[in-house]
């Protein structure tokens, strides 16, 4: 198979996990299941803190992988299999961002922000909507990613409008 079709097959895989929520590769057995007396075996097994601020997640991951998306869905174009194949990929990066901007990570109003139940609703909707977007993407459905992708746009700024006065005047978006 070709490198492509290989990334193509791992996409389509992952896309199925989200729809799932489960592991569909089977049951690989975590890591942490093997008890011992080995010198991990005294930690606690715990998630990872954030140890960035929720900003960082925003500029670094959620910026770089919602640009390509909202640019495919509004040029028009006919999008070829690799940019289908990228927007399912970056439709997976922002289900998983979804999720870490709701731990408190380093930054200063982190911890307020997560505690607020709008926070995690407007967290909620970017997620699904990115769902929907990888969805779209693994079924090639130029309608259906150009409505999820506008999903998406709006969940962004309708948390900007609530929790940044800065960026008001300045949307990213
Ligand atoms: C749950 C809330 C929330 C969601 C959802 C969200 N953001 Fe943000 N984002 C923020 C907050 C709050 C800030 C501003 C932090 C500050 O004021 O320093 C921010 C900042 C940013 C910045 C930095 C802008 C700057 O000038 O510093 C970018 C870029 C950004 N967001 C992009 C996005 C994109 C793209 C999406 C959607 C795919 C998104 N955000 C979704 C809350 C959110």
């Amino acid at each position: 198979m070709s490198i492509s079709g290989t990334f193509r097959q791992m996409c389509a895989v992952a896309l199925t996990a989200l729809l799932c929520g489960g592991n569909v590769a089977g049951a690989a057995p975590p890591i942490h299941s093997q008890s011992g007396s080995g010198e991990t075996a005294s930690q606690p097994a715990s998630p990872l803190k954030l140890r960035l601020p929720i900003l960082a997640v925003m500029t670094g991951v959620i910026n770089r992988a919602s640009y390509p998306i909202f640019e495919a869905a509004t040029s028009g174009r006919d999008l070829h299999d690799d940019e289908w194949l990228g927007i399912g990929q970056n439709a997976i990066d922002l289900v998983g961002a979804a999720s870490l901007i709701t731990l408190p990570g380093t930054g200063q109003a982190d911890a307020a922000w997560v505690a607020d139940p709008n926070w995690l609703k407007l967290s909620a909707d970017m997620q699904t909507a990115s769902i929907a977007v990888g969805l779209a993407a693994a079924n090639k459905d130029r309608a259906a990613m150009t409505e999820s992708a506008s999903r998406l746009a709006q969940s962004c700024q309708s948390c900007h409008i609530q929790f940044s006065a800065r960026l008001l005047t300045a949307p990213p978006n």
